[in-house]
This record gives C-alpha cells, structure tokens and sequence, in this order.
C-alpha cells in the first residue's frame, strides 16, 4: 500500500468543536498509510458566480488548492437542523467550481457525523451524502454516527476504549477503500 493523503473537512468553525475533537482521533486511529490534512473552511467567503472570475478571492483559491492534490476525503461534521452546517454545504459549493474542475471529482470519501443527540448526526450525515455523490465522490459504503458524543471523549479529548476499537476498524476499512478507489 502506497502512502495515500487525506483532506479533512470539518462541519464545525466553533473552537471547542466535538467535530474537530473527533477529526483528531480519526486522525491518530488510522493506518500509517493514511497522511491527513485538516483543510480550513471557516474563511471562505459565500459561493457567488458573480466573483467567479479569472482571480477568485484567495481563501477560495486556497481551499481548492489544497484539496486538489488529496487522494482521499474525510468529512466530519455536526448536525445543524437536521442537515450540513452552512459553512460546511458552502466549502463543497466553492469546491464544485469553476464548472469542470471540481476539486472532488472521483476522489474516495467517507461520513463520520457526531453529535450530543442521540442520532449522532444522522440526518446531516445522509445530507452530505447526496452533494457528494452527485460530485462523483465515491463514498465509503459504510455509516458512521457518533451519538451522545460529550460522554464519548474523555477529559483528555481521546475516545473511550469503546469506541476507539469502533472507529479504528472504521478508519482500516476506509484505508482499504482509498486503496480500491485510489490505486494501492
Ligand atoms: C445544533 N445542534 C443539533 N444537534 C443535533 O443532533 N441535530 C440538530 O439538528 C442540531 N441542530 C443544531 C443547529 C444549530 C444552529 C446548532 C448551533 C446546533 C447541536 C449540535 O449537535 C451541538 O451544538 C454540537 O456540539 C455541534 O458540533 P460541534 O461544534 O461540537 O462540532
């Protein structure tokens, strides 16, 4: 297996985010072959076609930059109102263009949603899903919904035993699928 890089997006901007906290652990639970970079959204001005021109603003620039060399993508977001957190719908809108040079296109991706709720993000986590494969982004055919995610992390950030074993096999799986997708 070659080394395979992986752009993760983050549904949450806040600085305490569960979302971000779980990014990390996917982070440190993944197979060496895995190589991660949290790419930033919360700078990106909002999609208008209007400021679409030959020098776009720069955070736009940026962001495509940075995921366009990517073998592999991982989201991990929140729900907001059943759905994708704004900030989160708008990095994939600013992603999908100009039209024909999306920075998804056939890249493998995989869902991890969270949540203090019960249903651990589910209605965001298919939310997502949809976008994604429309963007010809090959999704991990696997679900992960991380619920009552505050009593998941310990005082030091790191998931409980539990759910560490959970996710680590979740996290081989999705290597294996960035290896299928991707090339090995
Ligand atoms: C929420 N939250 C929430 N939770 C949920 O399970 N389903 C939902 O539909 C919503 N809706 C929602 C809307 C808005 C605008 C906010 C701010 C929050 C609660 C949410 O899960 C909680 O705030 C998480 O802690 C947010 O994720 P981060 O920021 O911790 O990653």
């Amino acid at each position: 297996m070659s080394t395979k890089n992986i752009a993760v997006i983050v549904g949450s901007l806040r600085r305490e985010s569960f979302s971000r906290k779980v990014a990390h652990n996917l982070i440190a639970l993944a197979p060496d072959s895995l190589r991660f970079s949290i790419i930033e959204i919360g700078d990106l001005p909002l999609y208008n076609q209007d400021i679409e021109t030959d020098t776009p603003p720069a955070a736009w620039q940026r962001f495509r930059d940075e995921v366009r060399p990517a073998h592999g993508l991982l989201f991990v977001t929140p729900e907001y109102n059943r759905s994708v957190p704004g900030a989160l719908k708008n990095a994939i809108d600013v992603g999908s263009r100009p039209y024909g040079k999306s920075v998804w296109n056939g890249k493998p991706g995989a869902i991890v949603s969270c949540s203090p709720g019960a249903i651990g993000g589910f209605g965001a986590n298919h939310h997502l899903r949809q976008p994604m494969v429309f963007l010809n982004v090959p999704m991990l055919p696997r679900e992960a919904y991380l619920g009552g995610i505050d009593k998941l992390l310990g005082t030091d950030d790191k998931f409980v035993p539990e759910t560490a074993e959970f996710m680590s096999k979740y996290m081989h799986t999705f290597a294996a699928w960035v290896d299928k997708i991707a090339g090995s």
